[in-house]
């Protein structure tokens, strides 16, 4: 292996040649394919002779011609990375290219490779390279047309991009199609599927007219689950077009669903491939959370389209300009397909649980990373999650007519081009004039800004003064930090709980006023952007409660100096109602916390009643979304909570979340009773939000008087299980009597097992809640089920749910005996042979070491290093584990 070469945005250059058309020819075969490609070739400046490189992998070279004649070896230099022409004509030429490749053989799931006997492809990241010969990078558009050939019988359905224009019979029992895509794209949005599949078919015509046929693709027996992401395809194309005027440029639209896939979902060019479990859904098999996330991919690829394909990324370090956009997207489409305020309330969760511990330890990189050994492991949740703040906040500053205007005019500009974020930068400022100081630190700083605010009011002079200071943690490579541009928005509450109308603003030496139209604003956009920073704000008559950065307005953790009883009064009324859950959030962490460490120092714990108060109220307030209580009624994650501590300790952490969750059992049983008594519904299931809100706040509830461990709950719970009708409330029962170790749960277990085996996206669940148990001793569990015959370590999905599963649950990942270190760092080592991109997923669990006591540190330590000395370690891995132990 060659030592893992780290690459850096700074050494960014030009390619000495373009790729104008591409021709490509696949001949598909049980023990090799054989990929023919036919470029026409240019260079960047005329007359430029300089060697042309190619990357490859994992291929073997049958031959080469330039302009038609066989090149000689010492016309090039081959060696196992690169095909290098040594001095290519001058002017334009045409490159021809044969090679074999092994897709029976491929377990990386990376290039072309095979999925339960299909054919199909990933070529991002890198991916394109294990195919053919090429300059793969994505400032390389081409215009691609594909031919396939295979055996008709095994192959009958053969896809690629675009447009179908040629197919035919051949001898032997062979056949072969045509595609040809007229847009210029990437090589990382190149696919191509063969293989016995079916198709829901449906229409959609655009709003200028075009009919589009839609096709989703699955094996036969599958088609009937493949309604809903159906129905949200087309929902997708009819909001872009609402909401962005963008519309579909082709006559056709595939997606294949697949179950060996290593992430979530992929937008090659009208030829989206998909994870099945991101497209296979029935009341039955998913539950309400699968469908939403059916819903969201399904519009994240498709958002894609616009943002991403027809304008696609100059370098792999521009990640973000693609899917910090879309993702920002996707959440838009689900917020006005259910309820805004609990996608919001998902998302934060989200990035608090998952992004800003990334932020915070050693793979911390900014949304714009500077340098990766491997680019696989930069599809974070900080270039995509925190990535997608960094453009809501654009639409916070400009507001949703002036973000629209930026988007046009990146349209305008770029359409076709492969480009930087300072390009979509330049677009939101320029079609709005707007200043947006030094907004760029979003993409090149790393951590998350820490913001402490303190009020005062002045009852003479009627005024409220916010004093903000701003600090960014340092993060490796980037130890000191400049300020940032930080826009929080903020309102104020009189003692009444209403709004307060706001009128002007002293800020930097200068009065602004506020108003708009005439009239008053009740909330408005401070723009931070020093490390020490006061707003006055008058006309204020009386000490109001402030309501600040509503809607979340910033990724940053803000420290306030309001008391328990403003944040209650908040609770009840904040007319914000992110920020109604935001303030219950605020209490529960100081409420965890200090019980945390009540449980360190073995003091007896106990329960602050007017946090049951709050919550009691919540639940019984019938003016409330059910789905917002359901949230609200929800206790931050041990995650989050364990990164707000000096010395993580799951142990106590744990100890104490489990104790609040059976105290507020113990004291609302009777509303969580009846509010399960009703929302019992025997209406077929539907996907729409009062149906999913009704179902989510008589699962919680459940979930909560299970904790009890009263035979009583638990026969209500039995009952809810096999009265259920639908997944989400079989899967909640389930989960709910499982939380307790015992003969009921293993017959639950049981059970649940042998009416799905069949189903391989519901054993997943199993493996995953089973994996996810904080039973003592949990990992000898996981140990026998990765010996279980469902369980495939070549399958992605399986790993994500028992190994990924076993992770993220604290208590037992985080064993003082070290058998949960243990066990992973055994299967990572086992699992790169396999496949290095799931791997380097898993050793990512171990990169925060340093966050716990010194036993852990060392056991986990001791991993790391075992997996660093593995022979043939993948770049994958090695990346990870490097910088953990750095
Ligand atoms: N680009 C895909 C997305 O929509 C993610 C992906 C990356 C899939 C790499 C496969 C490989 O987010
Ligand atoms: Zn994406």
């Amino acid at each position: 292996m060659e030592a893992p070469k780290e690459i850096f945005l700074k050494d960014y250059k030009l390619p000495d040649y373009y790729f104008d058309t591409v021709d490509l020819k696949f001949s598909l075969g049980e023990e090799k394919t054989i990929v023919s490609s036919k470029i026409a070739v240019f260079p960047r400046i005329d007359g430029s002779t300089s060697p042309l490189v190619l990357v490859g992998q994992d291929l073997k070279l049958l031959s080469i011609k330039v302009n038609n004649k066989e090149l000689k070896e010492g016309d090039y230099h081959l060696d196992a990375r690169r095909l290098t022409l040594v001095s290519p004509p001058s002017g334009a030429f045409t490159l021809e290219i044969d090679n074999e490749i092994y897709p029976h053989k491929n377990t990386s799931l990376e290039g072309l490779y095979k999925s339960s006997g299909n054919f199909c492809t990933q070529c991002e990241a890198e991916g394109f390279r294990k195919i053919t010969y090429y300059q793969d990078r994505p400032d390389i558009m081409a215009k691609y047309t594909c031919r396939i050939e295979a055996d008709k019988s095994l192959y009958p359905v053969l896809l690629s991009n675009g447009n179908l224009i040629e197919q035919g019979d051949l001898e032997g029992g062979k056949h072969y199609v045509l595609w040809e895509d007229p847009f210029k794209k990437p090589c990382y949005l190149f696919a191509l599927v063969g293989g016995q599949l079916e198709s829901r078919d449906d229409t959609f015509t655009t709003r200028s007219g075009r009919k589009v046929s839609l096709r989703i693709w699955t094996p036969a027996q599958d088609l009937p689950k493949t309604a809903h992401a159906m129905y949200s395809l087309k929902a997708a194309m009819k909001w872009d077009e609402d909401v962005f005027g963008l519309e579909y440029d082709l006559d056709l639209f595939n997606i294949v669903a697949v179950p060996d896939f290593n992430m979530g979902a992929m937008e090659n060019k009208s030829l989206n491939i998909f994870n099945s479990k991101l497209v296979l859904a029935s009341p039955e098999t998913a539950t309400d959370a699968d469908y939403a996330a059916i819903l969201g991919v399904i519009g994240h690829e498709y958002f894609h389209n616009w943002t991403g394909n027809r304008v696609t990324c100059r370098d792999w370090f521009q990640l973000s300009l693609k899917e910090g956009l879309t993702v920002f997207r996707d959440q838009e489409f689900s917020s006005d397909m259910g309820s805004r305020t609990v996608k919001r309330i998902a998302d934060v969760s989200r990035l608090r649980n998952f992004q800003y511990p990334q932020d915070a330890g050693p793979m911390a990189h900014p949304v714009r990373p500077h340098s990766y050994i491997k680019m696989d492991n930069f599809y974070t949740v900080t270039v995509y999650e925190k990535g997608a703040e960094v453009v809501r906040m654009y639409k916070t500053l400009l507001g949703s007519q002036g973000f629209r205007k930026g988007m046009d005019l990146y349209f305008q500009r770029h359409d076709g081009q492969a480009v930087t974020c300072e390009d979509f930068f330049a677009a939101m400022r320029d079609a709005n004039g707007a200043d947006f100081c030094n907004f760029l630190l979003w993409y090149s700083q790393a951590g998350t800004p820490s913001v402490k605010v303190i009020s005062s009011y002045n009852a003479d002079a009627h005024t409220f003064s916010l004093k903000f200071s701003q600090d960014v943690p340092p993060t490796p490579g980037q130890p000191v930090k400049e300020p940032m541009f930080i826009p929080v928005a903020v309102g104020l509450l009189d003692s009444s709980g209403k709004e307060m109308p706001l009128t002007s603003v002293y800020h930097n030496g200068a009065l602004q006023s506020l108003a708009s139209n005439g009239g008053p604003v009740y909330s408005t956009v401070l723009r931070v952007t020093k490390r020490e920073e006061e707003f006055v704000l008058s006309d204020i008559n009386e000490r109001p409660i402030p309501s600040l950065l509503r809607n979340f307005s910033a990724p940053i953790r803000l420290e306030t100096d309001l008391t328990d009883s403003d944040l209650f009064f908040l609770l009840a009324h904040d007319s914000d109602e992110f920020n109604r859950w935001e303030a219950g959030q605020v209490l529960a962490r100081k409420l965890m916390l200090s019980l945390v460490s009540d449980f360190q120092q073995s003091k007896p714990l106990v329960l602050n009643q007017k946090f049951v108060h709050g919550l009691r109220s919540m639940l019984c307030d019938s003016s409330l979304d059910k789905e917002f209580i359901s949230k609200a009624i929800t206790l931050p994650g041990e995650g989050e909570i364990m990164d707000m501590m000096d010395i993580a300790d799951p142990d106590a952490v744990h100890a104490v979340r489990t104790f609040i969750r059976k105290q507020l059992a113990q004291e609302l049983k009777t509303e969580l009773l009846s509010t399960i008594e009703s929302n019992r519904s025997s209406d077929e299931y539907v996907f729409d939000h009062p149906s999913m809100a009704r179902r989510a706040l008589k699962n919680i509830a459940l979930a909560y008087l299970a904790a009890l461990e009263d035979p009583e709950l638990t026969e209500l719970a039995l009952c809810e299980y096999r009265n259920a009708t639908n997944m989400t409330e079989q899967f909640a029962a389930l989960a709910a009597i499982a939380q307790n170790p015992g003969q009921n749960r293993d017959d639950v277990l049981a059970d649940f097992y042998k009416k799905w085996q069949h189903d391989f996206l519901v054993v997943n669940k199993w493996f995953a809640l089973q994996a996810m148990s904080d039973v003592p001793g949990n990992v000898e569990n996981v140990r026998k089920l990765l010996n279980h015959p469902a369980f495939d370590l070549r399958n992605p999905n399986k790993v994500y749910s028992l190994v990924g599963g076993f992770c993220g649950s604290p208590v037992n990942f985080h064993s003082k005996d070290g058998s949960g270190y243990k066990f992973l760092g055994e299967l990572v080592v086992q699992l790169d042979k396999i496949n290095p991109q799931v791997a380097s997923r898993m050793v990512s669990a171990f990169s925060r070491w340093r966050r716990y006591d010194e036993t852990r540190q060392k056991l986990a330590k001791a991993q790391l290093e075992m997996i660093m000395s593995t022979n043939g370690l993948s770049e994958n891995v090695f990346e990870i584990a490097s910088k953990s132990l750095a």
